[in-house]
């Protein structure tokens, strides 16, 4: 099938790699023309594992352009993948997705298509964006559409740091829409992964055991109310096992015994129930924000969702008191600082934790030293204000350090020479924020040892 998928975020891009790798003709679009360059010389704007690998895999099937006219026509399905960042009152910046589908009602030919939202967008926004389609098209064409496209809904469940494995091999496919064809088209745009019949590329072997991918056809409300939910839930998830772990040190438990106690109860589940510093990135604060928002035009109010949101705050201000509490005093300690992307295997910094901590370290007057395996660069663009000191290694970041912090759990740093660290700080103090480490061989290093949940 043609393909075309307009933005090449995370979701745009992994979306596009693997529909052509699956053997669909895909386009991509962006109206960064160096994104562009970069894809077109076969290059990533991101860090994503493999993604490198499945691109070149998929090229001879794979184009990018800046141009909706080049894209929008010949396409069979048309995939909404833009950005919805937050804007300042917190309720999603739709600017991007009218564009796309402004675009897309300019240029479409009037054949058969399926416009599909893969973006996270509030609910109602599939009526929306049939509304804005139809709208440019007969500003455009002068005519009507004759109603021959139709909006369905296809939320994107993949993580960042393994959104290539997720695409390829989700626990689920979500599809809203109230047109049989444009179900039956994305099916059979699905089919592959819905009844995993591709052979796997090396470097992403097929889980073993995994059968066929279980279909979720629903209205397109559900589609747009499941994205969110989900990812509420797993947030809220997080924030319960990090309320738990408050209480957990106060009674001297530990709360990773506690995370396996409970979660091999298969109705609770084991996963998400990682206790630390809590979550960051782009998807749970903006979804949870939205969610509420929806909620109130409703007259609908969130308390449980919102705990989860204030509970995940606390966690980052424990790192904080729990650094007080160990030095006593913060001004003129320096604090060094493990991982500054929100989570391992990835340079996203949005909404990561780090960014927070570091900046109230500083505001506390310690010199912060930080360092982190890929999103160095990307940090040092985008926060310039923050007066941080850069290091290279985690062993200079380690130098006369009065504590190390923790914060994103890079197998780089659970792998290193912590013995030979311990020499290089002033006080061997380590607060793993992740709970990722191992605590006897560090406190066998003469490191004192402080997890988060006892
Ligand atoms: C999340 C969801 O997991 C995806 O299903 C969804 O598609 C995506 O948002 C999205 O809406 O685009 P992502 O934000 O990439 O994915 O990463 P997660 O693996 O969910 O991690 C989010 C945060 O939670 C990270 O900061 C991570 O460190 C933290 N976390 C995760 C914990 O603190 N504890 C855990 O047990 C798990």
């Amino acid at each position: 099938m043609n393909v075309s998928i307009i933005g090449t975020g995370y979701v745009g891009l992994t979306t596009g790699a693997c529909l052509a790798f699956l053997g669909h003709k895909v386009t991509c679009i962006d109206s960064d023309e160096k994104k562009i360059a970069l894809l077109q010389a076969g290059k990533t704007p991101i860090y994503e594992p493999f993604l490198t690998e499945l691109l070149e895999e998929a090229r001879p099937n794979l184009q990018f352009c800046r141009d909706y006219a080049a894209a929008v026509p010949s396409a069979h399905v048309i995939f909404i993948a833009v950005g919805t960042p937050p804007s300042a009152d917190g309720s999603p910046d739709l600017r991007y997705l009218s564009q796309a589908a402004r675009g897309i009602g300019q240029y479409y030919d009037g054949d058969y298509v399926v416009v599909v939202n893969k973006s996270t967008v509030p609910i109602g926004s599939g009526n929306w964006v049939g509304s804005l389609v139809r709208e440019s098209f007969e500003q455009h064409r002068g005519r009507k559409t004759g109603e021959r496209f139709s909006v369905a809904s296809n939320p994107e469940f993949l993580r960042e740091g393994t959104a290539l494995h997720d695409s390829l091999y989700p626990d689920r496919v979500v599809i809203g829409s109230d047109d049989a064809r444009s179900l039956e088209m994305l099916y059979t745009l699905y089919r592959p992964i819905l009844d995993q019949t591709f052979a796997p590329p090396t470097y992403l072997p097929r889980p073993e055991g995994l059968g066929a991918v279980p279909l979720i056809s629903t209205d397109l409300a559900s589609a747009e109310l499941i994205k969110y939910a989900a990812n509420a839930f797993l947030a809220l998830k997080i924030s319960y096992i990090n309320e738990i772990g408050q209480l957990a040190e106060k009674v001297g438990a530990d709360i990773q015994q506690v995370a396996k106690g409970i979660g091999l109860d298969v109705r609770i589940g084991t996963r998400f129930l990682q206790a630390g510093i809590g979550w960051g990135g782009s998807c749970f604060g903006k979804d949870i924000s939205a969610l509420v928002a929806t909620a109130s035009e409703y007259s609908l109010t969130m308390p449980i969702v919102e705990a989860a949101r204030e509970i995940n705050r606390r966690q980052r201000e424990r790192v904080v008191e729990k650094l007080l509490g160990e030095l006593k005093i913060l001004k003129g300690r320096t604090i060094g600082l493990l991982g500054l992307a929100f989570k391992p295997n990835t340079d996203d910094l949005r909404e990561a934790p780090a960014i927070d901590i570091a900046r109230k370290l500083v505001e506390r007057g310690c010199k912060v030293k930080v360092h982190d395996p890929v999103a160095m660069e990307r940090f040092q663009e985008q926060h310039r204000d923050l007066q941080v000191i850069c290091c290279e290694t985690p062993e200079e970041t380690a130098d006369d350090a009065d504590a190390l912090v923790l914060i994103t759990e890079w197998q780089q740093y659970r792998e290193m020479d912590w013995e030979a660290l311990a020499p290089r700080m002033r006080s061997r103090i380590v607060l793993d924020g992740r709970n990722a480490l191992d605590r006897a061989r560090l406190t066998r290093f003469g490191f004192r040892y402080l997890g988060i949940g006892g």
